[in-house]
């Protein structure tokens, strides 16, 4: 089980729990898994990919890595090139990141420019850069990527003993799809896989997703036509809704994008009575603002006022 690629550069990625949802799956009248990605190195499934793609850029003779980002593609980035000694250079699109996903860039020493644009200029920009020579680009649009996050599949297969009916995971960009779709095939399981993508794509409050063109959409649609992958495009209040409940009644905290698959579950009909999983993309610390601030009171040091206060 686990990693499939093992690299000199590795900071454990892989090997995440699959984590029985008792209350939710109550609830949706299923057998639900949460697989959670956000217990990786740097908090997201992005190390499974950026493993693999850093450590080949460095045999490659690169100087620099090179991408862009709503926040965990560049952390990831940052902390591989860091352990290969190369720089990364992260195209953020400006005011639209978390705070603590800059603060992991940064903290890796990964030169970080906030593009006055959206994600989509971003990585037209990066996609240039990446042509230059000593430049790599380490998008999803780089097959490194998706070969490393591939291993996602096998291990929910590993941990499951069986192929689920059902797996559900946001769709951003479309490259971890494309990299689950893939795994699974490769492994001869072909699993009913449903991805949630923002209805709001360009202003989605999940701000990991906030992408206007999906640089997988022409493959996305190819699986969608061949009956490989649906697609399901989900309110601001479905993904807020979902994300919330994840905490509440699982104890599971991620960041707001990643609680789309939940969302999916929830809004379909046809799949009580399967066995669904879930991918939880990425760590509810990365995006900690999205809480609401509310809910905590400041009381005397007294038991009398614990006690008033809790009611
Ligand atoms: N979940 C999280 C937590 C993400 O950070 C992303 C993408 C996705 C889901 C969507 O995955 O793009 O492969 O369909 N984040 C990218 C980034 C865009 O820059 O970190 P996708």
């Amino acid at each position: 089980m686990g990693v499939t690629v093992s690299s000199s550069l590795t900071l454990g990625e892989g090997s995440t729990p699959l984590v029985p949802a008792r209350r939710l799956q109550e609830r949706l009248g299923l057998e639900l898994y949460l697989k959670c990605e956000g217990l990786n190195p740097t908090g997201s499934f992005k190390d499974r990919g950026m493993v693999v793609a850093v450590e080949r850029a460095a045999r490659a003779g690169a100087r620099a890595v090179v991408c862009a980002s709503t926040g965990n593609t560049a952390a990831s980035a940052a902390a591989y090139a860091a352990r290969a000694g190369l720089e990364a250079i992260v195209l953020t699109p400006a005011g639209a990141t978390a705070t603590a996903k800059r603060a992991q860039a940064r903290a890796a020493g990964a030169r970080l420019l906030e593009v006055r644009g959206s994600f989509d200029d971003a990585l037209r920009l990066s996609r240039e850069l990446g042509e230059r020579e000593g430049f790599v680009l380490v998008n999803s649009v780089n097959p490194d990527r998706i070969e490393g996050q591939k291993s996602v599949a096998g291990e929910i297969l590993a941990q499951l003993g069986r192929v689920p009916d059902v797996v559900a995971l946001p769709f951003g960009g479309g490259g971890n799809v494309s990299a689950v779709a893939a795994g699974f095939a490769d492994a001869g399981a072909s699993p009913r896989i449903v991805v949630g993508q923002a209805a709001e794509r360009a202003t989605t409050w999940a701000s990991a997703i906030r992408i206007g063109e999906p640089a997988h959409a022409a493959h996305v649609a190819e699986l969608v036509a061949a009956g490989r992958v649906e697609v399901v495009t989900l309110s601001e209040a479905e993904l807020r809704s979902a994300w919330q409940r994840l905490s509440l009644e699982e104890g599971v905290f991620c960041e707001p994008a990643s609680a789309a698959g939940v969302a999916v579950l929830e809004r379909l009909s046809d799949v009580q009575g399967t066995t669904a999983v879930c991918i939880v993309t990425g760590h509810g610390l990365k995006d900690a603002g999205a809480v609401d601030e509310g809910g905590s009171d400041a009381v005397e040091a007294t038991l009398d006022a614990v006690l008033a206060a809790i009611g």
